[in-house]
């Protein structure tokens, strides 16, 4: 009796107030996947894209039937037989190779509103190349040869509200270009926001921060500041004011970003928050060639873009960290991942790991937002990447800070391990309280369309903590997320019980495609801090 008292009374504690000791954890899914996790993105059906880089020498994973790659300008092989990308299958825990043509390192992607994703440049005879790739059990890559105008290398890919892709700078490119083209003769269009933000010799704008605006308009983060942009008639509409500090948080630099939740109310999101955290300050990469590892960032930056005039709010982490990973949670928080706590992004530049991922929770009152969580054992440095999954677990892979696959006596090996990260509110202890959506024949919406969802809760239920959300898959690597966005949609107080532990509730889909661009998303109910596993809807 008084252990089930305990009990009741710890699930209460859990649900009601954030556990102050973390009870998240970590399995290893994988002991080695052939190659090293540098790029990857969650596909609708549950199997996540991976791939490295071509000209890393001989991966760990044969190529399948026998095949090779011929490719005279490849630097470290001409033929190679090994792969460089995979397709991993999260439902059965299994991957399979895939063969990519040309050289994708660095490069940068989105899908597209029909789950196909769309992968553009790269390095070397990869870099104007777009590739496409539809998952089905036996499909490959299919390239593009000259689908970009411009070489782009580390440049930042954005879903559009109309459905094609934007694609912003790459080194040496103060530019950006759309895929897929209106015509064969668009060409690129110049953003000289990238040429001020550019340091001579230390860049510091690489694969700069893009979100879209609920207004339709793009954020743009380079370096250590912002402007609103206005893509469609390249007018740059609000210059932000620099962040506090002035250190640079881009690139080699590499802090990350989100777009906090985004909160539909009565048709519109009327608070737009960015919040930046971590990076390397000013000199970090060059000190790093000198063999001197400057200490990371321990600070974020929080602005409200939808204010008129809008100010950096900082913030300290409870751990510095650069080329850490920030992540959406399906309960709004944000999850700051891998990376180190000195040195710079580069090879051989970082120092430190950080093994603690850290939750940041927005709504808190400010001091009272971090919470350090479980450690990995294993350091995710230079080209590691995360990325949510339905189930509500975070997939981690990659580290790889060296120019080949390096697996002894170096600082940090190159990493070819799966693991997943299970935010606390996997926690056994917690699954009375979590929904369970039960199945429902329709999974396409139009903007603002009635979306009717029953699930299930075997314990106690309060209705007033139940909300629905929905999380765009993004396309990790090197720190950022491109596309990533979550929204609390409207209607999360209409459940009612309509059964046994059976409850319905009645949310609105997005009004329009600025607030979400039509996509597969993952749709979470929410008690509480507690999400169901994520079903995949379509839309728009
Ligand atoms: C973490 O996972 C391990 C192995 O699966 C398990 O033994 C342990 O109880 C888990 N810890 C928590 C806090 O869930
Ligand atoms: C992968 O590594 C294992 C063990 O380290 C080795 O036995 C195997 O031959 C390697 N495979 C390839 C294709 O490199
Ligand atoms: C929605 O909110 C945005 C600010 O985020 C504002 O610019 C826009 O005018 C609003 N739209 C409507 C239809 O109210
Ligand atoms: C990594 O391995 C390559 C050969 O595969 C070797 O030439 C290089 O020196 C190694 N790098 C380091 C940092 O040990
Ligand atoms: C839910 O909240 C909205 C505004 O946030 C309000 O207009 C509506 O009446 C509420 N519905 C219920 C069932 O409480």
């Amino acid at each position: 009796m008084a252990s089930a008292l305990i009990t009741i009374l710890l699930i209460l504690i859990l649900i009601n107030i954030h556990p102050t000791i973390s009870s998240s954890n970590w399995t290893l899914l994988q002991s080695n996947i052939g190659i090293t996790a540098m790029h990857m993105q969650l596909l609708p059906n549950d199997r996540v894209l991976i791939y490295d880089r071509t000209d890393f020498g001989a991966s760990n994973l044969s190529l399948a039937h026998g095949k090779c790659r011929e490719d005279k300008y490849d630097y470290v092989l001409k033929r190679d037989c090994t792969a460089h990308s995979i397709e991993y299958d999260l439902l059965s825990d299994t991957f399979r190779p895939l063969m990519v043509q040309t050289d994708v390192w660095c490069s940068s992607a989105s899908l597209l509103p029909d789950g196909t994703i769309v992968q553009t440049g790269g390095f070397n005879d990869g870099d104007h190349v777009v590739r496409v790739y539809k998952s089905c059990d036996d499909c490959d890559w299919q390239e593009i040869k000259s689908g970009l105008t411009n070489r782009r290398w580390y440049a930042t890919n954005h879903l559009l509200p109309g459905g094609r892709q934007i694609i912003i700078g790459g080194r040496r490119q103060y530019n950006y270009e759309f895929y897929p083209k209106i015509s064969p003769t668009e060409k690129a269009y110049s953003l000289p926001f990238l040429v001020q933000t550019n340091d001579p010799n230390l860049e510091n704008n690489l694969y700069p921060f893009v979100f879209l605006n609920p207004d339709g308009n793009l954020f743009i983060f380079a370096n250590n500041r912002a402007i609103l942009f206005d893509y469609s008639r390249n007018q740059v509409l609000k210059k932000y004011p620099q962040v506090p500090g002035g250190h640079p948080r881009n690139y080699p630099s590499t802090g990350s970003a989100v777009l906090l939740p985004l909160r539909i109310v009565q048709g519109n999101v009327s608070v737009v928050e960015v919040l930046v955290c971590g990076g390397a300050p000013k000199g970090a990469f060059i000190n790093a060639q000198n063999g001197k590892f400057d200490g990371a960032l321990k600070t974020c930056a929080r602005i409200r873009i939808s204010d008129p005039n809008p100010k950096w709010v900082m913030e300290t982490m409870p751990l510095a960290r650069v080329m850490g990973d920030m992540l959406l949670l399906p309960n709004g928080d944000v999850l700051i991942i891998n990376g180190g706590s000195a040195g710079s992004a580069g090879w051989e530049y970082g120092r430190n790991p950080v093994c603690n991922p850290v939750v940041y929770r927005p709504d808190s009152p400010l001091g009272h937002r971090f919470e350090i969580q479980t450690p990995s054992t294993i350091p995710r440095m230079y080209h590691s990447t995360a990325i949510l999954v339905r189930d509500g677990r975070v997939l981690v892979g990659g580290s790889n800070p060296h120019i080949y696959y390096n697996f002894t006596n170096v600082l940090y090996p190159t990493e070819l391990r799966l693991e997943a990260f299970l935010p606390s509110y996997l926690d056994p202890r917690l699954s009375s309280s979590r929904p369970k959506i039960l199945p429902s024949f329709r999974t396409q919406f139009g903007y603002g369309e009635r979306i009717n969802i029953q699930f299930m809760v075997s314990g106690h239920v309060n209705l007033e903590l139940v909300s629905v959300t929905l999380v765009a898959p993004s396309f990790n690597t090197h720190s950022f997320s491109m596309n990533q966005r979550l929204l609390i949609l409207e209607g999360g107080n209409t459940t009612t019980a309509i059964g046994k532990a059976k409850y319905e509730v009645t949310v609105k889909a997005p009004p329009s495609c600025f607030i979400a661009p039509a996509n597969y998303y993952l749709l979470f109910v929410v008690h509480g801090q507690i999400p169901s596993e994520g079903i995949w809807v379509q839309i728009g």
